[in-house]
């Protein structure tokens, strides 16, 4: 795909964002499937929702326009993923509170609204984390939440060594999706911030964005096996999954 030089409105880099991440992540639309399925069917009808590492806020958007009177907090590190958010679910007015808070930090939660949360969705995200932080956030979050409320994370969980056949055909399928995606016009991750550079309020907040995650090296993956003992250790009572396909999770847990 050639990217164009003029800029795009917050609205374009929203949907853009949207068919970049599928390009990555096979089915997406799959795993929010499933996290409202679970919020219908074990939350109240209006819940209140953190989406952890939200990005640019498809996780709130979804979990606002399915559930009429539910609330949304939006969290994350990334000063232009945040901005685009803010803009994106504006839509829902009070409903939406988008915040800027960096899970690497012991006082993370500190920024999130004084609420009570009935559940937590991730995606995409928390493998930005080391195993350590992983289990402090998970940790926070047991802290955080009341009983019953629940912690969805959907992401992709490489299988260990000794899986080898199944480490293979996930990562051909995952070759074989971005190709077809990126044939059909879909942008890399690469483009999309170039895209994202080229609209003149974003490229201002660059430099502290790169700032910001100057010292976040990549993590080696962690395994599906990693975060289920995490979130027993952390304090939730019931772990499992609720959704897989190939190498890909939602992760629950129940406090
Ligand atoms: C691939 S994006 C996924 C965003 C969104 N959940 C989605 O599925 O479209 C990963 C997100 O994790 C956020 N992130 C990474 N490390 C973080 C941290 N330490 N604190 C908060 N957010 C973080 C990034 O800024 C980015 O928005």
């Amino acid at each position: 795909m050639t990217v164009s030089a003029t800029s795009s409105t917050f609205d374009d880099l929203f949907s853009q964002w949207e068919r970049q991440q599928a390009a990555y992540v096979a089915y997406r639309q799959n795993r929010f499937q499933v996290m409202l399925d679970v919020l219908a069917l074990h939350c109240p009808p209006d819940p209140t929702v953190l989406d952890l590492a939200c990005g640019p806020g498809p996780i709130a958007d979804l979990v606002l326009r399915r559930f009429p009177g539910a609330r949304a907090v939006a969290a994350d590190h990334d000063p232009v993923l945040t901005r685009i958010a803010r803009s994106v679910l504006a839509r829902h007015e009070e409903r939406a509170t988008v915040v800027e808070t960096d899970l690497v930090s012991a006082d993370w939660a500190s920024a999130l609204p004084a609420w009570t949360f009935d559940a937590v969705l991730s995606s995409t995200a928390l493998h930005w984390l080391s195993p350590g932080q992983l289990l402090a956030v998970y940790t926070e979050l047991a802290r955080l939440l009341p009983p019953g409320a629940v912690l969805l994370n959907a992401d992709h969980l490489r299988f260990e060594d000794d899986r080898p056949t199944l480490r293979r055909l996930s990562a051909d399928h995952d070759a074989a999706v971005q190709r077809e995606a990126f044939t059909d016009g879909a942008v890399t991750w690469e483009q999309w911030w170039d895209l994202a550079a080229r609209h003149p309020e974003l490229a201002a907040l660059l430099p502290e964005r790169e700032r910001r995650f100057a010292d976040r090296p990549p993590q080696p993956p962690a395994s599906l096996e990693f975060h289920l003992a995490a979130l027993r250790t952390a304090g939730f009572t019931e772990v499992g999954t609720v959704w897989q396909y190939l190498d890909d999770y939602v992760v629950f847990a129940r406090r």
